[in-house]
This record gives structure tokens, C-alpha cells and sequence, in this order.
């Protein structure tokens, strides 16, 4: 509690709270779409590949259905030069031009670096450059930019000498400072916070300008990793809203390391969180199967619902999860989300999730009305998988 009004303490001192709002509201009123270089090429990237991708957003028709920043992760740095310039390495040659190839696909360009003076792979990062980098990035036309904690950890370290307080103080700062030296460019640039969910960002994210924020670590494509994320959020949807937004990382889905049901329900858990989809894989080969998840439009809708409320847990037994998240109309999409390993019935019961009277439904996956609902749905879930609905009020 303390530290909560320390960290409250340290953002009105520093922060012109009312513009911030209104900025970030504008710039993400519902969770961000597209795609990140960093799950499937990590540090093997360049301009080719960004180009490919962005054309590939295209023509899978990912941007119509909403996708639409190519977020270049770390792995484009290379040097600082005398005069404070950052430049990129040689793998991107014009990042401006690369901006503009982006900005001609009717697509938006995304950027990354941190408050460090190196990011976590030991590249050359923002610290003490933070309104150079940020006029820099305006200037090759960014729309985003992801900043992460990194390096800048051993600083808080350092400078607090071991005081949690003034470390977290600290680090809320550095937030506020970038964010600022954006807002100071004039360019309306969504601030991606990466700092791992330390300090109950979502308690102070909003305050510092970030339009998203991680909430955890990092995700990887295993479902024990990708559920452990995911369902650790339950508790959070009260912080989320219309620009501000709950970030549990960028998407594994099509990277090979879980089956279709895993991917489902990763996707379908993304969407009742109301989770930035950030897809995360090579989107020049994609199999009809993931094509079938990234491009549903039906659990896309869940996820950009304007009501912008994100889910949360309804209630459990055991690995067996129901979650709803509220959506426009008075509709509610429900998650039956079955943990185990072997197919399990499972029940959603429409007293236990405050709904009254009943409900017609739709199942997203197989995209069919199943009809109108009263009292119990028992239904076959398989192992790893989830069944997803949207329940409306009958004559709606
Ligand atoms: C991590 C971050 C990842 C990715 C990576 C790049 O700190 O959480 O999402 O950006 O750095 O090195």
C-alpha cells in the first residue's frame, strides 16, 4: 500500500494528467492490432524481412481484419554516434523509407528501445537520449513505440541503493520522461510499456501515458508458458479500458510449438482479455490452420468489442475454467477453457455468470448458432482446447 502511494505520489507530481488521458484514448480506443518481429525472428531481422511481412499483412488479409502496426523489436540497433544520432545497423539502411513502405501498405510503423542505456540483448538504448530518439522517431514516421526496462533495472538498482520505493519512483520516471519527449514531437504515438508488470503497472501505467502495458514476462510458444500468462490475468480486467490497456505479450500463435487447440485457446483467451493481438509469426507462411485463428473474426470482435471491458475469470473447478468478458448490447462472450489433459464436460451455468433468463448463443470456433440456452449447457471440451460463445439476450 505504501509503495502504491509512493508510485501515485511520484506520477502527480510529474505528470499533466489530463492530457495524457486524452491522447491515449484517441490513439488506442480499442487493444492494438499487428504484427512483432521479436517470437518468430528474434534478432534476425531486416528491412527485406519487415517488407515481407508488412505485404504479407496484406495479402492474408490480416490488415483488413484489423492488424495493422509492423512492430520492429529489438535487433535493428547499431550505433550512437558523436552528435547523440542513433542509427540503425546495416541490416536497415533508411528506416524513413521503410516507414514509408510501411505507411503506403495503409499499415503503421512500430518501433523499440528502452530507458537503459542498452536493451536486454546489449544494444544501445535510449537512456539520456530519450527527446533526441523519440524527434528521431517521429521523424521516420513511428506510431508506436515499445520501451523496455532492460539495463535500465541496474540503474534503479544503483541510484536507490536497495530503497524499493525509490527504485520503483524511479522507474516510473523514466516512463513519464519518454512519454513526454513523445508528446513533445507532436507526432500521436501509442507508448507500449514493457517493464514486466513490476510495480502493479496497471495501477500507475495510465498516469504515465502508457496507452498498453506488459503485464508479466516473457511468453513463449509452450502452453504451459502461454496458460501460465494468460491465466494469471484473472483479477486485472478493472484496469483495463479504452486506451489503457493490459498487455499479457505478443501471440505464439502459428509457431509451431502447440497443437491447434492450444492456439485456440491461446487466441481465444487473448480476446476475452481484451489483450493487444500482436501476432508473432512468419506471416509469409502461415498454415490454413492458423490462418483459420488469426483471421476469426468472430473471436476478433470479442477482442475489439467497443465496450472495451476486458474479462475475467467467472468461476472454476479446478483446471476446468469458465471466463466471460461483458461486450456491446449487453452480450457477453463466454470461454469454456478446459486446462487438463483429456477432453472434459464442462457446464456453463447461466445463473453462475449473473446472466438472467436466457440466452441465445453462438459458438465462434465453429462459427454456428447453437440455439437458446436455459439454465445449464454441458458441452465437450477438448484437452488443452476451449469452447467459445457469445450470448446475447433472445430478440436482440
Ligand atoms: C524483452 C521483452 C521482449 C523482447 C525482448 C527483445 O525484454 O520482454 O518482448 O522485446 O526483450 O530483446
Amino acid at each position: 500500500m505504501k509503495n502504491r502511494v509512493l508510485i501515485q505520489a511520484v506520477v502527480f507530481l510529474i505528470a499533466g494528467i489530463g492530457s495524457v488521458f486524452a491522447q491515449s484514448a484517441a490513439l488506442a480506443p480499442t487493444p492494438p492490432m499487428g504484427w512483432s518481429t521479436w517470437n518468430h525472428f528474434k534478432h534476425d531481422i531486416s528491412d527485406a524481412t519487415v517488407r515481407a511481412q508488412a505485404d504479407a499483412l496484406v495479402a492474408s488479409g490480416m490488415r483488413d481484419a484489423g492488424y495493422v502496426y509492423v512492430n520492429i523489436d529489438g535487433g535493428w540497433e547499431g550505433y550512437r554516434d558523436a552528435a547523440g544520432v542513433l542509427h540503425p545497423n546495416n541490416n536497415f539502411p533508411d528506416m524513413k523509407a521503410l516507414g514509408n513502405y510501411i505507411h503506403s501498405k495503409g499499415l503503421k510503423f512500430g518501433m523499440y528501445t528502452g530507458p537503459g542505456p542498452k536493451t536486454c540483448a546489449g544494444a544501445v538504448a535510449s537512456y539520456g537520449y530519450e527527446a533526441q530518439d523519440a524527434k528521431m522517431f517521429a521523424a521516420w514516421g513511428v506510431d508506436y513505440l515499445k520501451y523496455d526496462l532492460c539495463s535500465f533495472h541496474k540503474i534503479m538498482e544503483q541510484e536507490s541503493g536497495g530503497d524499493l520505493h525509490k527504485s520503483d519512483a524511479l522507474m516510473v520516471t523514466a516512463y513519464q520522461k519518454m512519454h513526454q519527449a513523445l508528446l513533445n514531437t507532436g507526432r500521436p504515438i501509442v507508448f507500449s510499456m514493457c517493464q514486466y508488470g513490476w510495480g502493479k503497472v496497471w495501477e500507475w501505467g495510465p498516469q504515465v501515458g502508457g496507452d498498453l502495458w506488459r503485464t508479466t514476462g516473457d511468453i513463449d510458444d509452450t502452453y504451459g508458458r502461454m496458460t501460465s500468462i494468460g491465466f494469471r490475468e484473472a483479477g486485472l480486467s478493472r484496469y483495463a479500458g479504452a486506451g489503457h490497456w493490459n498487455d499479457p505479450d505478443i501471440l505464439e500463435v502459428g509457431n509451431g510449438g502447440m497443437h491447434f487447440d492450444e492456439y485456440r485457446t491461446h487466441f481465444s483467451l487473448w480476446a476475452i482479455l481484451a489483450a493487444p493481438l500482436i501476432a508473432g509469426n512468419d506471416l509469409s507462411n502461415m498454415t490454413p490452420e492458423t490462418k483459420s485463428i488469426l483471421l476469426n473474426r468472430e473471436v476478433i470482435a470479442v477482442d475489439q468489442d467497443p465496450l472495451g471491458k476486458q474479462g475475467d475469470r467467472a468461476y472454476a473447478a479446478g483446471p476446468l475454467e469458465v471466463w466471460t468478458k461483458p461486450l456491446q448490447n449487453g452480450a457477453i462472450a463466454v470461454g469454456l477453457f478446459n486446462r487438463t489433459s483429456h477432453p472434459a464436460n464442462m457446464t456453463l451455468n447461466l445463473e453462475k455468470i449473473g446472466w438472467q433468463g436466457k440466452a441465445v448463443a453462438r459458438d465462434l470456433w465453429k462459427h454456428k448458432d447453437i440455439g437458446t440456452l436455459n439454465g445449464d449447457y454441458t458441452v465437450i471440451v477438448p484437452e488443452h482446447g476451449v469452447i467459445l460463445l457469445r450470448i446475447q439476450k433472445p430478440g436482440v
